[in-house]
């Protein structure tokens, strides 16, 4: 390999020096690297046309093209061999795997910064054990704690929204773990990353299953102990984003309940929970797009519970479309509401499940564990989510009351930048429970954080790629 950087001095005086020959600048791809067509069956299967088939393909290589190694579909990280029933694991936070340094070169992750990931147990809803995969993320320096590292980095356990619904939408595979530079720090985050369980049986994710997405969080914390007992440290604060804010407040809800005795270990650290933009009452907003998410793997709640009776039949072809091709949120919004008026079936909210899943699957109006710290914008797609952030809230500290519990309104907030535009306030909060400093207030508060210039002038949305 030639030396491939070049110093030039311009301060007078400086010696003349051999600039060493450059190499030829390397042909960069500026198309996506991903070729997905649909077959003439799957276009028959999900009645699309032509234009429709062709915005998919779009979104659908795009999405490819994120995933490092192919994603969990070509990734043999993901992959259990069948095992005999004797080595089968037992228990949930079982390690089955690690990479403890993971190759960044195939992803998009902050410069110096390091991966690890694994594969470990949890549980699904009904308790089931099944596999899941997680991702560390290192910095570069440990931040200190009480004026010290101790060898170790401050750990935050953190759980990410929406990303898919199969295994390739696993923020572990993504090139920028999903969310990029938005949550650059030490954390753990989690999502079944495997398609096929160490007995062959599929593995289907629990779309925004409070208890079941808590339960994968908590124990991607105990496996990552267990993995790295002396590089990270004991005490966590527990973080989540929209499905993984409604998870992050199941976190504090498990911990605080523990009537299964289940978590001992883990309730031994925690430092407090911070939660941004979390997803309530979502199948109700939107169950055109929402319902076959939930719907396609809700017989393992409802053992009765059949697809008809919330899709229609378009509605169940296009979920076998989505399940054929992997689809994403984008790919699922963009199929669906094509045809918004005929994906469900008309009487979908007039059996008990919709009401018993949504009742079941929300977080909030029961007791916690404190300290939490709530970040919500009021311009989350409308201002509904806020309003029922709001009440939420107002609730369960009306009648559960379990200790220091702030919610901050983001005044001209969307849903994502809920995390960017309050970074100082939440860095800060999660340092101070670090250093073991007194909350503000032992009551449930409620504040409104307004932008420093007015709202219409800043950058709504990033836009990059990444
Ligand atoms: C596998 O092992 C479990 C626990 O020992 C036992 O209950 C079960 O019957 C075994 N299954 C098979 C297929 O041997
Ligand atoms: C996932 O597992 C199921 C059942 O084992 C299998 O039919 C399907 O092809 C797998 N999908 C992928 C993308 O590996
Ligand atoms: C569905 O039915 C419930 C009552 O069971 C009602 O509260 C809710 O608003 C309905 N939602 C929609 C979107 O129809
Ligand atoms: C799963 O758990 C739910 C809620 O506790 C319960 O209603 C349901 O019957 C269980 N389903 C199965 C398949 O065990
Ligand atoms: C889906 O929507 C398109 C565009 O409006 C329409 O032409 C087509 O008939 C619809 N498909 C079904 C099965 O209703
Ligand atoms: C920091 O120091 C305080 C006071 O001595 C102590 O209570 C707390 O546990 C320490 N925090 C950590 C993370 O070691
Ligand atoms: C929270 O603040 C909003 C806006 O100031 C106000 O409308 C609401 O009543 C407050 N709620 C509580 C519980 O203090």
């Amino acid at each position: 390999m030639k030396a491939t950087f070049v110093t030039l001095f311009f301060a007078a005086g400086a010696f003349a020096q051999t600039i060493p020959t450059l190499p030829v600048p390397k042909t960069q791809s500026t198309a996506f690297d991903s070729s997905f067509k649909f077959s003439p069956e799957q276009i028959e299967l999900g009645q699309i046309w032509p234009e429709l088939a062709g915005s998919l393909e779009t979104i659908l290589n795009f999405d490819r093209s994120q995933l490092a190694h192919g994603g969990p579909s070509q990734d043999s990280f993901y992959k259990l061999n069948n095992q005999p029933n004797s080595s089968q694991p037992r228990s949930p936070g079982q390690v089955l795997k690690v990479e403890h340094v993971t190759d960044p070169a195939s992803w998009n992750i902050p410069a110096k910064t390091a991966l690890s990931r694994f594969i470990y147990t949890t549980t699904n809803a009904n308790g089931t054990l099944i596999p899941a995969s997680a991702y560390i993320l290192w910095p570069w320096t440990a931040k200190e704690i009480n004026g010290t590292t101790e060898g170790k980095a401050p750990a935050l356990l953190w759980s990410h929204g929406t990303s898919g619904f199969f295994a390739d939408g696993s923020p572990s595979a993504h090139r920028s773990l999903f969310y990029g530079n938005i949550m650059p720090f030490t954390r753990s985050g989690w999502l079944r990353g495997v398609n096929t369980s160490w007995d062959g049986s599929y593995v289907p994710h629990q779309y925004q299953n409070r208890l079941a997405n808590a339960f994968d969080s908590l124990f991607a914390l105990r496996a990552a102990r267990s993995i790295f007992p002396d590089l990270i440290t004991d005490e966590y604060v527990n973080v989540g984003h929209s499905q993984g804010g409604s998870t992050a407040w199941g976190v504090s809800e498990l911990l605080a309940e523990n009537s299964l005795n289940m978590f001992q270990d883990l309730e031994n650290g925690y430092l407090g929970s911070v939660i941004f933009a979390p997803g309530i009452n979502t199948l109700y907003s939107a169950p055109e797009v929402i319902g076959a998410w939930v719907a396609k793997d809700l017989a393992l709640m409802y053992l009765d519970f059949k697809l008809s009776d919330w899709l229609s039949p378009l509605g169940i072809d296009r979920t076998e479309l989505l399940t054929q091709v992997q689809g994403g949120q984008f790919v699922n919004e963009v199929l669906f509401l094509a045809n918004i008026t005929e994906v469900l079936n008309p009487a979908w909210n007039d059996s008990w499940y919709a009401a018993a899943y949504t009742e079941y699957t929300n977080p909030g109006n029961r007791p916690y564990k404190a300290p939490m710290i709530l970040f919500q914008g009021d311009e989350d797609q409308g201002t509904g989510p806020h309003m029922l952030a709001l009440s939420t809230f107002e609730s369960t500290c009306e009648k559960h009351y379990s200790g220091s519990f702030e919610f901050v309104t983001l005044a001209g907030v969307a849903h994502f930048p809920s995390m960017d535009s309050s970074r100082r306030l939440w860095l800060q909060w999660i340092e101070d429970r670090f250093n073991a400093k007194p909350v503000s207030s032992d009551q449930c508060t409620n504040t409104t954080l307004n932008s420093f210039l007015p709202t219409s002038s800043y950058q709504k949305y990033s836009t990059s790629f990444s």
